[in-house]
């Protein structure tokens, strides 16, 4: 039997262009020529917080408990994975942390072998617990951490997540610290009237911490569907203010990440700026997503999914023997690609599900 991708809104790719990719020995291909290294793994769509910009304060439509991916699904579809290419695994949420077999999740992936070796466990956290789970973590494979912190304020965080919890992210960013886990990097996605006032004072605290601070401009994934264009902190504004502290001069050598990169004052600090909606970086993208009830997504916009689930839990399917569907829609899911996230087109469509439900 051929896999078949449920497809929501949009063509389902060629079986010519399926073959096409079959064969193309860099692995996972699109249409576009761009070759896919990177799978973002979400891992549950709940959240210890409830920040405005991702989730409604009541009512959020949680993912059915019997939906979500068993970590033997997980880590079949991430074996996989590697096989066509994959290095990079990036463990999201929701909050990732909130799985309760989070450490047995790092461990079982970071045994797995890429083509150039073992693959690379990364994973994007809001903090909190991380000072509690992070020897377990690490000692599992972990091999790199991103945490989000949009404000150093008290008030403002917890006006801004629902939730009075800065000091718990605070002692999950100094365990980090401590650890030695490096690149480590803080994420905080640029608000207008939230912490665009402290944008400078956010990386001075990333630097006394020995961590790189990423600003993110904020994209259309918001649960009230509030966003706007005309409103949202750009990243010139970004640089701007930080050139009133600093001397910015930019780190070349991008590749295919989504950070632009400053060095900051001749260095050794760098500052990112993360501008997915003013400097797309889509020519370059080399990542597709899983989702915590195993759908696989090849951008962070699609509108379309990819249904693992049924071909993991279909009658007829027998763990061991499924690798090659597996494979085949991995390949359809690539190769049903569009160039970019068009969030400038008048047509776009904001995705069905909420960030904390896609993984960022
Ligand atoms: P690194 O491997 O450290 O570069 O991780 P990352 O920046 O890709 O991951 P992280 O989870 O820290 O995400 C930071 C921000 O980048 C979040 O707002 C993500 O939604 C956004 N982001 C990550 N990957 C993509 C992508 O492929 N496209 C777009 N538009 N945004 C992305
Ligand atoms: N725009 C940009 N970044 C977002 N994130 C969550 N929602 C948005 C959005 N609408 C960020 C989180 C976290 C990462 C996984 O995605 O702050 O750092
Ligand atoms: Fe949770 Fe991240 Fe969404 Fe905030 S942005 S509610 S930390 S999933
Ligand atoms: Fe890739 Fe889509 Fe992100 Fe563009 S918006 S970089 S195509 S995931």
């Amino acid at each position: 039997m051929t896999a078949v991708p449920v497809v929501i809104g949009r063509r389902a790719p060629a079986a010519e262009s399926r073959e096409r990719a079959a064969v193309d020995p860099r692995g996972l291909v699109d249409t576009h020529g761009r070759v896919h290294r990177d799978l973002r793994i979400s891992l549950t769509d709940r959240c210890s917080l409830r920040c405005t910009y991702c989730m409604p304060e009541q009512g959020n439509e949680w993912l059915a408990r019997t939906s979500i991916l068993s970590t033997d699904e997980i880590v079949e579809v991430a074996e996989v994975a590697a096989a066509l290419g994959i290095r990079t695994f990036r463990l999201t949420g929701g909050e990732p942390l909130l799985r309760p077999d989070i450490v047995d999740v790092v461990r079982r992936i970071s045994r797995i072998q890429g083509e150039d070796g073992p693959v690379e466990v990364a994973m994007t956290t809001n903090g909190i617990s991380l000072a509690q789970k992070l020897p377990a973590l690490i000692d599992a494979g972990l091999t790199r951490l991103n945490i989000s912190i949009d404000t150093i304020d008290r008030q403002r965080f917890a006006d801004l997540t629902r939730r009075d919890r800065l000091d718990d992210v605070f002692e999950g960013i100094a365990a980090a610290a401590a650890s030695e886990l490096r690149p480590l990097k803080l994420n905080a996605v640029a608000m207008r009237g939230v912490n665009d006032d402290q944008l400078a004072d956010l990386v001075a605290f990333a630097m006394g911490v020995g961590a790189q601070l990423r600003f993110i401009e904020q994209m259309p994934l918001d649960a009230g569907h509030t966003w706007d264009r005309a409103t949202m902190v750009t990243r010139e504004e970004i640089l701007e203010a930080l050139g009133e502290r600093w001397s910015l001069e930019p780190v070349p050598g991008r590749g295919g990440a989504p950070a632009e990169k400053w060095r900051i004052d001749g260095g050794p600090h760098e500052v990112g700026v993360i501008a997915s909606v003013t400097a797309p970086f889509c020519g370059a993208c080399d990542r597709l997503r899983l989702t915590a009830d195993g759908q696989l997504r090849n951008c962070l916009f699609s509108n379309d999914e990819y249904d693992l689930t049924t071909l993991l839990r279909g009658e007829a399917s027998v763990p061991g023997q499924r690798d090659d569907r597996i494979a085949d829609l991995l390949r359809s899911c690539i190769l049903g690609k569009l160039p970019g996230h068009a969030i400038d087109d008048p047509s776009f469509l904001q995705p069905a599900r909420g960030m904390n439900a896609i993984g960022g």
